[in-house]
């Protein structure tokens, strides 16, 4: 993923991209009303399946990654201390005052939308209800440093002071990443760093920004089943994500309605 050159893309490309972005929008919000106390995560990820399904479209999570550990649900389901890549689970009931980010990824006429936000079950806690609205920020701050002639870096130190300001931390194990016709690709997006330092953007870039915040420490480990990651201190963890292209301007967001 770091080494390939990065590919831009033509606007007919991009207006793919934006019919997968939209759908995977509109999943989110189908999504939305069901994180509530006492639903599984499987529930969610069945629903996403049977939806996306519907909309002729595939979901990318479902079989991906290594042959002998391909991912096996169709979405991701983070619940607070997991920081990316939950596997949706029968036994998992969501309980008033978690986090739960939904990660989803539908693929249409060959092109990704990949997107994802964090709901609160219930009410959340003061410290939750910081930490998601400052991960929402940290998202929207990272967008806003993307326009061509600006670099990688000033994505992740946009990102790194707002969040750090506020006495989180960024993961670092975890990039944004290319996306097109392809789940994952150049260039990696990094959530920290220096503002001037990196690759420089220009139009035709497509790629996700997607910044895990966490309460404590910056710090993952993997649990066993290969897939999930959880902070180190057991304390919580946010995210959002879009995909995004870089413009002749400025940005677009490529996984909103339309
Ligand atoms: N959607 C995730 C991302 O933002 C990737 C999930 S890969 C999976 O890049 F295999 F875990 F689903
Ligand atoms: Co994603
Ligand atoms: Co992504």
């Amino acid at each position: 993923m770091g080494s390939e050159r990065i590919t831009l893309l033509s606007s007919r490309e991009i207006d793919k991209m934006r019919r997968a972005g939209s759908l995977a929008a509109q999943l989110l919000n189908h999504l939305a009303p069901m994180v509530k106390p006492g639903v599984s995560t499987l529930e969610i990820n069945d629903e996403a399946e049977k939806w996306t399904q519907a909309h002729g479209a595939v979901s990318a999570p479902l079989g991906y990654g290594p042959k002998n550990n391909p991912f096996p649900k169709s979405i991701c389901t983070s619940v607070n201390e997991v920081v990316c890549h939950g596997i949706p689970n029968a036994k998992q009931i969501l309980k008033e005052g978690d986090i739960i980010n939904i990660d989803v990824t539908p693929i249409v006429d060959g092109y990704h939308g990949d997107t994802s936000r964090t709901f609160f079950v219930g009410t959340p806690s003061p410290t939750a209800q910081k930490l998601v609205e400052v991960t929402k920020e940290c998202l929207e701050r990272g967008i806003a440093a993307v326009k061509p002639g600006n670099r990688i870096g000033d994505i992740g130190a946009a990102i790194q002071e707002y969040a750090e300001a506020n006495g989180f931390s960024v993961v670092r194990d975890f990039v944004g990443h290319g996306v097109s016709h392809i789940f994952h690709t150049a260039p990696q997006i990094p959530h920290y760093g220096r503002a001037g330092k990196g690759k420089k953007l220009k139009p035709g870039m497509v790629f996700t920004i997607e910044p895990m915040i966490n309460e404590g420490t910056w710090e993952a480990i993997m649990l066993d089943d290969g897939w999930t990651a959880v902070t180190k201190d057991g304390k919580l963890s946010a995210q959002f994500e879009h995909t995004i292209a870089v413009t002749k301007d400025g940005v677009q967001i490529l996984t909103l309605l339309d």
